[in-house]
């Protein structure tokens, strides 16, 4: 009977692992956000990608996606709601822009808790 009892915790804990954490969700929304994923362009941790060189015109010239784990937030929400040469426009709600942001920049939300709130702030001043 008690063999049974440490037979079941376990299969009680697995159940709790559906639930994901903030950074979980981040990650797989940053590679699949209703659309293609953005690390095609911007990189795995969003540190920039060259996708193709190509000559146009005798000159040589690559396309890509720039860095966006640098950004300020402002700057990050912006780009997500304006049309961008060369970057599909997705339709993200500004909680999933947040999470993107975070999974970007994690060590900047760490050292300042109140980063959340500024950001919120920058949303309403943005709309
Ligand atoms: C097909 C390639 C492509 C994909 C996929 C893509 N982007 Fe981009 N992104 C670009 C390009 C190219 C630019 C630069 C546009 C410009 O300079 O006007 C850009 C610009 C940006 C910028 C502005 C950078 C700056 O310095 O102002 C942000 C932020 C950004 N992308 C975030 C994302 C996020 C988040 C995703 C996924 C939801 C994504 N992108 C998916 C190609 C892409």
């Amino acid at each position: 009977m008690k063999h049974l009892f440490f037979l079941l915790v376990p299969l009680f804990l697995l159940g709790e692992t559906t639930f994901i954490t903030p950074i979980e969700y981040a990650s797989q929304l940053y590679k699949n956000p209703r659309g293609i994923g953005c690390q095609h362009c911007h990189g795995n941790k969003g540190e920039g990608k060259i996708i193709a060189n190509y000559i146009d015109k005798k000159v040589e010239k690559s396309f890509g996606g720039p860095v966006i784990n640098k950004l300020d937030f402002q700057k990050f929400y912006t780009a997500l709601n304006v049309r961008k040469q060369g970057m599909p426009r997705y339709f993200l709600t500004d909680r999933e822009i947040q999470a993107l942001y975070l999974y970007l920049h994690p060590t900047e939300i760490k050292s300042n808790k109140k980063e959340l709130s500024k950001q919120k702030q920058s949303v309403q001043n943005v709309k």
